[in-house]
């Protein structure tokens, strides 16, 4: 493979020589450019795969860098170099699009980490999404963000990587457990092996047992032939078991007895077989209190709870809106074939105002339908949902909990029906049909919320 090239531009000498003598030594080819204009005679020229640019300079600024990257090469990724304490300017260049900004002065490894994630996107950007929205399968996302609170998580991250340690990770809906518990299988040693998630909620009850051990054939009636089980189908894998919570009791017993000995035994056959796995599971319930009130048995909440990984939502680390924002943008806009350069500073202005409730999720089911309704190359502020630009999420607007009773009376099962049709409705709508999300969102189980669906005849069609 050739190395990742990066276009180095800082008008101060120490600071291009400590980089040079760092960034070779991690391998990528570098150039050196003293100015902003310098940089940019470089840049029609060649193809960087990154620039790490200083903001102020003589002879041009690195947002003009900036400008002129976007405009010649959008699939190069541009990192801002900043003084200490320029954080509004460096909010401005994300709208701009840049990838991220780093304060001077930065620790090497988190400038290195910073890079790494650029060029993850800038390599998905150019090679790997397939345009026109096809199925991205089995592609790795990266996951990005800049934070202190989402840093920790990373550390964690790399940490439990590479120890067969089983991870809890808890945190509210749409925070990125998924794609974390993803991040932990690529940066294990079982990265080459299978990663299978399955969403405990998900299965019907009585299917749960043949679906995660596997039947034999003739095992039950329909039986026809022998099915291997979703737990040995990560053999030498990852297994991730999502919503743990909604587990039942019984089946807790099962997967307690599977991670103590090793072994599955599949529904109607006598031979057990060994599994090798690595176990993560997620939840967005709190498993302490479930222990307490006796449904999660304490001897499994124990095994599985080795390292805990704790989500942060996105409104406790709103450091990392601009950086996502950008980020979806970029991937967004290349799926869909446009060339939605950056966008319009009220944008962003606006996701920085807005609580997200739905956390990454919705942030990136907003910029999708941005992106969709886009005919423009800079992200309009008109293109976001109203309820953004509104200033508040669900929970903050009122409610009316007083509703008069009309003097000839009312059906209060009827209506009480109708107003919970429309609230699952606005639920389902606001998580892009995501029912786990809309049933996190009106605090009701995932079973609680299909039963509803089917009950109002919601058409998730019309959503
Ligand atoms: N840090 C991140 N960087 C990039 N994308 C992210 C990040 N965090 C979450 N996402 C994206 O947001 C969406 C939701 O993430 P994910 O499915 O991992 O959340 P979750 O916590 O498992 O949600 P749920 O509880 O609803 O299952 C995914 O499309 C994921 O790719
Ligand atoms: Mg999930």
């Amino acid at each position: 493979m050739n190395a990742q090239r990066i276009l180095v531009i800082d008008d101060e000498r120490s600071m291009r020589d400590m980089l040079e003598l760092f960034l070779k030594g991690e391998g990528y080819e570098v150039t050196l450019a003293e100015d902003g204009r310098d940089g940019m005679e470089f840049l029609k020229v060649n193809n960087y795969d990154l620039v790490l640019t200083d903001l102020k300079m003589p002879n041009a600024s690195g947002l003009d860098v900036l400008e002129f990257v976007k405009a010649s090469s959008p699939a190069t990724q541009v990192i801002l170099l900043t003084a200490f304490g320029t954080h509004l300017s460096a909010l401005g260049a994300m709208a701009e699009g840049a990838f991220d900004f780093i304060e001077k002065p930065f620790k090497m490894d988190e400038l290195k980490f910073q890079i790494q994630r650029a060029l993850r996107v800038s390599e998905l950007v150019t090679n790997q999404i397939a345009p026109q929205g096809e199925d991205l399968g089995f592609l790795p996302l990266p996951m990005v963000g800049r934070s202190p609170a989402i840093n920790r998580v990373f550390d964690v991250i790399r940490k439990v990587a590479q120890s067969p340690t089983s991870v809890l990770i808890t945190g509210e809906s749409g925070t990125g457990k998924e794609l974390a518990a993803r991040a932990i299988h690529e940066s294990s040693n079982r990265a080459k092996g299978p990663f299978v998630v399955i969403n405990c909620g998900a299965i019907p009850e009585n299917l749960l047992e043949s679906e995660l051990f596997g039947y034999s054939a003739g095992a039950f009636t329909g039986a026809v032939a022998t099915k291997t089980g979703l737990i040995p189908s990560a053999q030498g894998g990852t297994l991730m078991l999502d919503e743990i919570g909604e587990l039942p009791q019984h089946m807790q017993v099962k997967i307690l007895r599977t991670i103590q000995e090793r072994k599955v035994l599949a529904v109607g056959s006598v031979e057990e077989i060994h599994v090798d796995v690595r176990l993560i599971t997620a939840t967005n319930q709190n498993l302490e209190n479930m222990v307490r009130r006796g449904t999660f048995r304490e001897d499994l909440y124990y095994r599985l709870n080795v390292v805990e990984i704790e989500m942060p939502p996105l409104r406790d680390r709103r450091e990392d809106i601009p950086l996502l924002a950008g980020y979806f943008l970029r991937r967004f806009s290349h799926q869909t074939g446009k060339t939605i350069r950056a966008m319009e500073k009220e944008t962003l202005e606006a996701l920085l105002q807005y609580p997200f409730p739905g956390n990454v999720r919705e942030l990136e089911n907003i910029i999708e339908r941005a992106v969709a309704f886009e005919t423009q190359d800079r992200l309009s502020i008109d293109h976001l949902p109203p309820h953004v630009l509104r200033g508040h999420g669900l929970g903050h607007g009122p409610l009316p909990t007083e509703i008069p009773l009309p003097p000839e009376g009312m059906d209060l099962e009827e209506t009480l029906a109708s107003i919970e049709r429309s609230l699952i409705f606005d639920a389902l709508r606001r998580t892009s049909g995501n029912q786990t999300d809309a049933a996190e969102l009106l605090g009701i189980s995932f079973r609680s919320i299909r039963y509803k669906i089917q009950k109002y005849g919601v058409d998730l069609a019309d959503i």
